[in-house]
């Protein structure tokens, strides 16, 4: 294998760069030669490359977004849209492509892999922490640090008003990142996808804290839970919107409203977030050079390993509901 290429795709998160630093560094490291590819799937149908050394992921570790530019694409998703990348990874000499992203980078990944036995390997980046097969994914720690700051300046002015503030954090359909900030955040009550709840109960508890003293109460809400909150992201029809309302209605405490939105999306990474990006963007690398396809590379308990695609497509990544549960005792 003589040359690769690295492209970023979905929804961006913090890290991201620096895993194409990783990368792009470790393929020089072994003497391969690194085309970035921009605009994700979209630009690798349009040849939109870039041809990258060492110095062209200088500076980048701290920043969020990704210097090679994201989209999602709807083309990528046909066979024609995939011939097409595949067509182009033949005419720029690409042997083997990382993919940073999240699970709709992933399926297109797989695809590439088995419709032309061409070896693509995943490394995973959300801030939805959503996919299985790591423990983590590149941008969840700085999401949930983003969002505890939030909770702590929402906190400040919810005390001196004596107010109900419902926050609403992105995860689209999953509460991962919901709970552990609400846990780090010290929320009085987590609503999210996974567990269902009952809005009395959530309200009673509203209730004895207030009769208890409490200044201020703080409920995270997950974009993505059930059909009763329906959801998008029109601001007007926010579930955070419903249940804010709802609460005042049944207690009578002023209440406020706020969607965090895509500030979740950015920011410099964490340490912990770079040092991720860092070993899981070398490992890709090494396993083109293994002759390695159709895997993602992952972090579980500390260690870096790889998995099949396809088989972490199939697995469903499990909450912890311990944590759920303990987030409930420490907010009573
Ligand atoms: O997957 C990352 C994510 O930020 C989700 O949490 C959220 O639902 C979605 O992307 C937002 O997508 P967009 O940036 O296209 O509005």
């Amino acid at each position: 294998m003589k040359k690769i290429g690295v492209l970023t795709s979905g929804g961006d998160s913090p890290g991201m760069n620096a895993a194409i630093r990783a990368v792009v560094r470790t393929a020089i490291f072994h003497e391969l030669e690194v085309v970035g590819i921009r605009h994700g799937y979209a630009g690798l149908m349009n040849g939109d490359f870039l041809p990258m050394d060492r110095s062209s992921v200088a500076d980048i570790i701290h920043r969020g977004g990704t210097i090679l530019l994201s989209a999602r694409s709807e083309e990528f998703k046909t066979l024609e849209g995939r011939k097409k990348a595949y067509q182009k990874l033949q005419d720029e000499g690409i042997e083997g492509l990382v993919v940073i992203g999240g699970d709709g980078s992933f399926r297109g990944a797989k695809k590439l892999a088995e419709e032309f036995d061409f070896p693509v390997i995943g490394v995973p980046a959300t801030i939805d922490n959503d996919i299985p097969c790591t423990d983590y994914s590149i941008g969840f720690d700085t999401a949930m640090n983003t969002v505890i700051d939030a909770i702590n300046k929402i906190r400040d002015t919810a005390t001196s008003h004596e107010r109900t503030f419902v926050v609403e954090t992105m995860g689209r359909h999953a509460g991962f990142l919901t709970l552990m900030s609400g846990l780090a955040g010290g929320a009085e009550s987590i609503l999210i996808p996974e567990m269902p709840f009952d809005i009395d109960d959530v309200i009673e508890k509203l209730k004895h804290g207030y009769a208890r003293g409490k200044l201020h109460s703080i409920i995270l809400v997950a974009e993505g839970i059930g059909d009763d909150f329906k959801t998008n992201r029109d601001i007007n029809e926010s579930k955070a919107f419903a249940i804010g309302k709802i609460i005042q209605e049944k207690t009578g405490f002023e209440t406020r409203v706020i969607i965090l939105g895509h500030l979740q999306r950015g920011g410099s990474p964490t340490a912990l977030d770079r040092i991720l990006a860092s070993r899981l963007g070398a490992k890709a690398v090494e396993l083109l050079l293994a002759g390695e396809k159709g895997k993602m590379v992952g972090i579980i308990h500390d260690e870096v390993k790889a998995f099949d695609i396809e088989y972490a497509l199939n697995q469903k990544k499990e909450l912890n509901e311990d944590i759920y549960h303990l987030a409930h005792i420490l907010s009573l």
